[in-house]
């Protein structure tokens, strides 16, 4: 199953891209799901009709769903829920209600993941599109995995461990002091839980069928968010297949009053080249009214793709990787069509800049990387080595 996951800054358009997507893959014969993982759920908004937490035929082979955040968790947190009730009444707090547990930070994120599995495997759709929240949950979504299998491992053995231990003891000496101790089942739950989102992980960073593209407007705030957000998927190894620069200022328009606005367009066009490439990135205008229904759906998605088909993966290397090497890093730019030359570097802040000839790249590193100096480069094939070392050591 191809998988597509939108993200970017909030109110780019990652609704409307993610059922346009959906709707040219569908017109093109594909039985296509765009699901929304973002609690503010709107494709209801972007369909112009109901959209239930069952997937829903909106069209020809499109499905809908918004997913319900409650009803998963009656599913598959029964045995967790217990024993944190238990564990609240223990400690005097009124137990926790279901809607409570919902909310605790990162459970939306762990509900589209478990669902992201469930269609996966059952394998009813050639292709899953998300439509996750703005940028910074998402990355939240999809740094989870790596953070549960970190608590796992490190953590979890030991407390089971504890646990077989500690529990005949406490029995038989009735401390009723100890917090209820978890049941097996506590930790079955857990490990089911945890395989399961190690599998979504599986299934988000194949690089053969699944991909991230971001969301943008050509605005400033926007593309340093899309940046940042571009800096730590390739970091957790989430492939990025396209941009989609939203709401360009069309060629018809010709009234003096937008000039400014065209021509500041045009330069925030340079720099998610400069950021992105060889990333293709693909445009859309700025329509006359809202993408409401399914006609300006497909507007869109003809806008955004033309011909191209909307569900290939676009792009499978990295424009860069960051690389550990003796005394400190190496970021390793990717730059197929660039002539040999001198390389030129400055690096401000987690900015790294390289310019090599007439061709610009510009890196955003991550903020632990903010001390590093650019220390040298070398071309070799068609990359260019550049060396991160730290003063200090
Ligand atoms: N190219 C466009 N032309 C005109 N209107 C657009 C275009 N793209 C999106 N819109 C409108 O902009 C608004 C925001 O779009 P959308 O809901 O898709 O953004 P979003 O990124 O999903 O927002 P959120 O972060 O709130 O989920 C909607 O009213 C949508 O119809
Ligand atoms: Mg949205």
């Amino acid at each position: 199953m191809r998988t597509i996951l939108y993200t970017g800054k909030g109110g780019v358009g990652k609704t409307s891209v993610a059922a346009a997507t959906a709707l040219k893959a569908a017109k093109a014969g594909k039985k296509v799901l765009v699901m929304s993982t973002d609690p503010a759920h709107s494709l209801s908004d972007a369909f112009d009709a109901k959209v239930g937490p069952e997937p829903k035929e909106m069209a020809t082979g499109l499905f809908a769903q918004e997913m319900d955040q409650g009803a998963m968790l009656e599913e598959y947190w029964a045995e967790i829920r217990e024993y944190m009730t238990a564990l609240y009444e223990w400690q005097g707090t009124d137990s926790l209600t279901a809607e409570e547990l919902a909310m605790l930070p990162g459970m939306d994120e762990l509900f589209g993941l478990l669902m992201v599995r469930r269609h996966y495997d059952e394998g009813l759709y050639d292709a899953l599109i998300l439509d996750a929240a703005p940028t910074g949950e998402t990355l939240r979504l999809l740094s989870l995995p790596e953070q549960i299998s970190w608590y796992v491992e490190k953590i979890f053995p030991v407390q089971r461990r504890a646990a077989k231990v500690v529990r005949p003891f406490a029995r038989r000496a009735r401390v009723s002091s100890l917090p209820p101790l978890p049941e097996d089942s506590f930790f079955g739950a857990l490990q089911r839980l945890y395989e399961a989102i190690i599998g979504v992980e599986e299934i988000l960073t194949d690089r053969e069928n699944a991909s991230v593209r971001l969301v943008a407007n050509a605005e400033k705030m926007v593309i340093a968010e899309a940046r940042r957000a571009y800096t730590y998927l390739n970091l957790y190894d989430y492939p990025v297949d396209a941009v989609v620069v939203n709401r360009l200022l069309p060629e018809s328009v010709k009234d003096p009053y937008f000039d400014k606005w065209r021509e500041a367009q045009g330069r925030h066009l340079d720099s998610i080249e400069e950021a992105f490439s060889p990333v293709p990135i693909f445009t859309a205008r700025l329509f006359e009214r809202e993408m409401f229904g399914l006609e300006a759906l497909e507007r869109l998605g003809e806008d955004v793709f033309g011909k191209e088909d909307a569900l290939s993966v676009f792009f499978r290397g990295t424009t860069h990787e960051i690389v550990k090497s003796d005394g400190g890093y190496e970021v390793v730019l990717n730059l197929p069509l660039v002539e040999k030359g001198s390389v030129d570097l400055s690096k401000k802040g987690t900015e790294l800049l390289v310019r090599v000839g007439g061709y610009r790249r510009n890196v955003l590193l991550p903020d632990s990387m903010v001390r590093l100096r650019a220390a040298g480069a070398k071309m070799e094939g068609d990359k260019i080595r550049v060396r991160l070392s730290d003063d200090r050591t």
